[in-house]
């Protein structure tokens, strides 16, 4: 399916895209999409989706910290695997944009990337047993068909880390498959270069994280063939912390459930609500908004080594 098969410019979502311009395709959870010729533009919102709803109130300039974290981790990784990073500079995009409203909202939001074709699978990583990982594990000893030792406890880190494809549901969870069933949906070569390149991310990842004092437990990563070479490419956001599980090592202990670095706070104030965790949710009080951010751009500040003020300032991520 092309990207343009998917418009719908009645979603409502479109109305609150970060900026007004042409070329509008849809908005996802967090990102809005664009069509600039053959490129595509992915504009990061300050969305907030927790428990896959979509909250009411924003976090203010969390959108760039997705993107500035995408943005440095594309240029960690890029001998492992070519990604669709283009381009950052609003300056650069055609005249339609640049004057649009909300234009000013674009500058260390954006990315104009390679359009890809999506691999129709969810490409995670996990270096501990967490999440749907700890409910498989109770339940089969194993995780995605991968037998693992008996008696671990749940967060402890696996003996190394495994390679868990899950599909891509357009409604309800994604649900982990086994590698035979990937192999069905992409074959066997590209279904082993995944995993590959996979495991190679989430070791380089891990690594960076770790020395900031952050594990990185899990992680998502999306790739596609590239519709200009057919190559394999890396694409969407890459270990973020909407991506990905980081959990502060300060804090780290097997044996429970570990509390996310920067999401979990408004997590645990939204469990506190009372709503059916279903659309829409709450409005977040100020100090949970300010809260959230603080954990967010901390999260940058660490894995990155740069200021989220220097970002903000002058679109570089530099100490
Ligand atoms: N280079 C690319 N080519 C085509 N589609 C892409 C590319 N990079 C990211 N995407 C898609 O753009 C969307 C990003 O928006 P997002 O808000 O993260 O969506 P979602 O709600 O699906 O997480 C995802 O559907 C992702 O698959
Ligand atoms: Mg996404």
């Amino acid at each position: 399916m092309s990207l343009a098969d998917t418009s719908n410019p009645g979603d409502p979502r479109a109305a609150d895209s970060t900026v007004h311009a042409g070329g509008f395709v849809r908005s996802g959870k967090v990102r809005d999409l664009f069509e600039i010729g053959d490129r595509l533009l992915l504009v990061a919102s300050d969305r907030l989706s927790a428990f896959d709803v979509v909250l009411p109130t924003p976090i203010p300039n969390k959108g760039r910290v997705l993107t500035g974290l995408s943005r440095f981790w594309f240029d960690h990784t890029a001998d492992i695997i070519p990604n669709h990073l283009l381009g950052t500079d609003p300056a650069a995009l055609p005249a339609g944009y640049t004057d649009a409203p909300g234009a000013a909202e674009l500058r260390g939001r954006m990315m104009l990337c390679r359009r890809a074709k999506v691999l129709p699978v969810e490409v995670i990583v996990r270096g501990y047993v967490a999440g749907s990982g700890w409910k498989d594990y109770k339940r089969t000893g194993q995780i995605c068909g991968i037998d693992l030792p008996a008696g671990m406890r749940e967060s402890e880190r696996l003996p190394a880390p495994i390679f868990t494809p899950s599909t891509k549901e357009e409604v309800g969870h994604d649900q982990n498959i086994g590698f035979d069933a990937m192999v069905e949906l992409v074959s066997g070569p590209v279904a082993e270069q995944v995993r590959d390149v996979a495991l190679r991310l989430y070791a380089r990842g891990a690594e960076i994280a770790e020395k900031a004092g952050i594990l990185l437990a899990d992680t998502k990563f999306e790739l596609g063939t590239a519709l200009d070479t057919g190559e394999l490419i890396l694409i969407d956001e890459v270990l973020t912390s909407d991506s990905s599980r980081f959990w502060d090592a300060a804090d780290y202990e097997p044996g429970r459930a570990q509390a996310s670095f920067d999401k979990q706070f408004v997590r645990d104030w939204l469990e506190t609500q009372p709503w059916g965790k279903t659309y829409p949710g709450p409005e977040l009080p100020a100090d949970i908004v300010a809260g959230t951010r603080q954990r967010y751009v901390a999260a940058f500040e660490r894995i990155t080594g740069a200021s989220f003020e220097r970002y903000l300032q002058e679109d570089l991520i530099a100490p």
